[in-house]
């Protein structure tokens, strides 16, 4: 069963291999990296290979030991009847009557594994039939053994626990979108002995946008993460309108508090199913808003089919208008998003990614580093959209000194600390961390 589990991720690891290099297949050539990939490969190969040889010498010896077995039964059978025979405690065609009744009944009973043919009946042989019980607890052993390996690693995922609590179910007709962090403490579970935020204090208030800024690794993306609840703080509390993120319905938080990341990640499919991602019962006219408030709408508008790109037809020439996701491509129409979106541009994914956060009419949006491949008219749009949102919450965390110095709040943190907070002229004029970070 070792064997087996130890063959199957070998077999895993191949395949991601393949997969890593072919879905980085840019940054392999960019970095003339073909040959090592190559040699990975081969080595990733080379080992599963090992493997599977040391599986099928096992299973070879195992085949031995069965035909030896059920060869030893069947002399065994035969001495025995030979005995009574002498003995006269049975006559010979009782003999060959429970030798031809005990192959009909064991052919019944016998579990087989797919690769045995099954034997033609032999009546002038009936001894050979002796052992199919022997067989049928041999064979069936064997292939559960091989089963149960893999068997094994589902169950291991299928019995994983969610180490967080998931069983909020806050979930209030209306939201102010106040976030306070109190005295957040964080170490990623990977490193516990690593604190990525210390004592982390600060506050997002409606209307505003608040901007975190920050060297890199200072802890700005962790805060994020907190946020959406992608792990627990490890000592502290986030609050969202004073109530804590674990008391919230899953779903409702979700949309509540809506993340667009530096690479979004897009599916294949439209560019609609992309931006109603998740989310039932979204008209048109609202994708159409989200679009052109993320300032999507200009680009998508000059695509051959629009919000509709990316759509297969079908073999019959017509999807059904009525489903929400596409059906898979069928080879034929051009499906122009592509795989994670491939055929667009870095600003037109960040722009469908953000129209995709801004349906959801978020209470609290997050953007990471999510302008930094916009132009100057996305950037523009997406202020525009942030200043006229009024109740809603927007945290930016951004490198650019412009968007910096376009928030309403800066905090800025250094080494998992908060270090400095206030408005960007109030931040300027004391020429500490903030002004450091603008003058870099
Ligand atoms: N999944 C993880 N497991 C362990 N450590 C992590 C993980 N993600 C981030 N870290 C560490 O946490 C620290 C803070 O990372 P974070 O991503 O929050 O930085 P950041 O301020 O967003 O940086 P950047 O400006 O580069 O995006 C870094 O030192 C990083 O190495
Ligand atoms: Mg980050």
């Amino acid at each position: 069963q070792a064997l087996q589990r130890a063959a199957l991720d070998a077999t895993a690891e191949t395949a991601a291999a393949v997969q890593e290099a072919v879905s980085s297949i840019e940054t392999v050539r960019t970095f003339a990296g073909e040959e090592e990939e190559e040699r990975r490969h081969g080595r990733a190969v080379a080992r599963m290979l090992g493997l599977r040889d040391r599986m099928d010498v096992e299973r070879a010896l195992f085949t031995l030991v069965q035909r030896v077995l059920q060869l030893a039964v069947q002399v065994l059978v035969l001495c025995h009847g030979h005995r009574q025979l002498r003995e006269g405690s049975v006559t010979a065609g009782s003999l060959v009557t429970f030798l031809l009744y005990q192959d009909k009944v064991s052919s019944h009973v016998q579990v087989r594994p797919r690769d045995v043919p099954p034997r033609r009946p032999c009546p002038s042989v009936p001894a050979a039939t002796a052992s199919a019980p022997v067989q049928a607890l041999v064979f069936g052993h064997s292939d559960l053994l091989s089963k149960a390996a893999a068997g094994r690693k589902i169950l291991d995922y299928l019995d994983r626990e969610p180490t967080g609590d998931a069983g909020g179910t806050w979930a209030p007709a209306a939201l102010r979108g106040r976030v306070v962090f109190q005295r957040v403490s964080f170490a990623y579970p990977a490193r516990p002995e690593r604190l990525v935020l210390r004592d982390v204090s600060f506050e997002l208030r409606p209307g505003e946008v608040t901007a975190l800024a920050g060297l890199n690794g200072s802890g700005k993306s962790t805060c994020a993460a907190l946020l959406e609840r992608f792990y627990e703080p490890g000592s502290g509390e986030v609050l969202l309108d004073e109530v804590p993120l674990r008391d919230y319905e899953h779903r409702y938080l979700h949309r509540q508090v809506a993340l667009v990341g530096q690479e979004p990640v897009l599916f294949s499919g439209t560019i609609r199913d992309n931006i109603v991602f998740g989310l039932e019962g979204c008209g048109e006219e609202e994708v159409r808003a989200a679009a052109a408030a993320a300032g999507a709408l200009g680009f998508i508008s000059l695509l051959d089919r629009g919000f509709d790109t990316g759509e297969c037809r079908g073999l019959g020439g017509g999807g059904d208008p009525g489903a929400r996701l596409s059906p898979p491509p069928c080879g034929f129409c051009p499906v122009e998003v592509g795989e994670k979106g491939g055929q667009l541009s870095a600003g037109e994914k960040q722009r469908i990614a953000i129209a995709r956060a801004l349906v959801r009419r978020p209470a609290v949006l997050i953007l990471d580093e999510a302008t930094s491949a916009l132009d100057g008219e996305g950037e523009a749009a997406l202020q525009q959209w942030a200043r006229s949102a009024g109740v809603r919450t927007v945290l930016l965390i951004t490198h650019c000194p412009r968007m910096l110095e376009a928030a309403d709040r800066v905090v800025v943190l250094e080494g998992g600390v908060v270090v400095e907070r206030g408005t960007p002229a109030e931040l300027r004029s004391r020429c500490g961390p903030y002004s450091r970070l603008l003058q870099r």
